[in-house]
């Protein structure tokens, strides 16, 4: 399986009662509730679908976002679909996203999250994912240049997290405006969300985090020992269990819109 950093659950977990349940981390509900209302964009959930999920995977951070929610649309992923652990309600193709088989203006909203830092031509699919949509693109990357995990005050394993971080693009954030501009799309708005955990313990945030890091760095690349990297988590977790621990990670949020003047349909 490739190496896809992203900050979404790294599965479905059995609930209590005995039933899949997507795991949505606290850390993360209300970042998730924000990205909701941006898509939304001020319109009624009707007025907002169907949605376009641009790179969708297993489809868990489209639950995270849409959960309980009236929005519907479809997923799309160049990879074969595997297990869809996405809302169920949604359809789900597989394509490329630089090349949708859709008429142009059929969805009104459109959403992209861990995805813009793996194409390979991110002005082409920005303009591709803009003519398919008549309405709001919310664009979502985590800033991973940005990850930071402190115990007792020093910031510690700074290289094992540059391994697992290494590629990602540097000026996340202008990168996505200066693309969007080129692509003919207007940037209504673009931030950058911190988000910070201070808990380790199974189902939070960090600790899924580093199982991801550990599984890369350990597993799939190979490229760090199992021992050394159990003896940085075991520090880390000794941190925690004082109270000493925290974790930062960035994302940048940009919601942008097609451009009738620059870009007619
Ligand atoms: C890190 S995952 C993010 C998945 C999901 N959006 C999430 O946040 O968990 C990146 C996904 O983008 C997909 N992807 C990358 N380039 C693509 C393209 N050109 N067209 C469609 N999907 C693409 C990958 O197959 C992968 O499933």
């Amino acid at each position: 399986m490739p190496h896809h950093r992203t900050l979404a659950p790294p599965e479905q977990r059995r609930s209590s009662t005995g039933a899949a349940a997507p795991v949505i981390h606290a850390e993360l509900r209300r970042h998730y509730d924000a990205l909701y209302d941006l898509l939304l964009d001020g319109r009624a959930p009707r007025d907002a679908r169907p949605v376009l999920d641009a790179g969708s995977g297993d489809g868990l951070a489209l639950t995270a976002i849409t959960q309980g929610t009236p929005l519907r649309g479809v997923g799309v992923d160049i990879a074969s679909p595997g297990q869809w652990l996405g809302p169920p309600e949604w359809d789900v193709i597989q394509a490329d996203v630089q090349r949708l088989p859709f008429a142009d203006g059929v969805f009104h909203s459109a959403l992209m999250v861990d995805v813009f830092e793996w194409l390979r031509h991110p002005i082409a699919t920005l303009g591709e994912i803009a003519r398919v949509t008549n309405g709001p693109i919310l664009v979502v990357q985590t800033d991973w240049e940005g990850l930071w995990f402190q115990a007792d005050e020093a910031e510690i394993g700074r290289d094992l997290v540059r391994a697992f971080t290494k590629g990602a693009p540097e000026h996340l954030r202008s990168r996505i405006s200066s693309s969007a501009e080129a692509a003919g799309l207007d940037v209504k708005a673009v931030s950058t969300v911190s988000i910070t955990a201070d808990r380790l313990e199974q189902g939070a945030l960090a600790w899924d985090l580093l199982e991801s890091i550990r599984r890369y760095l350990v597993i799939e690349s190979a490229q760090v020992r199992a021992r050394r990297f159990d003896n940085w988590r075991s520090e880390l977790q000794h941190a925690a269990d004082e109270g000493q621990f925290a974790m930062l990670v960035r994302r940048v949020v940009a919601l942008l819109e097609r451009n009738p003047a620059r870009n007619p349909a």
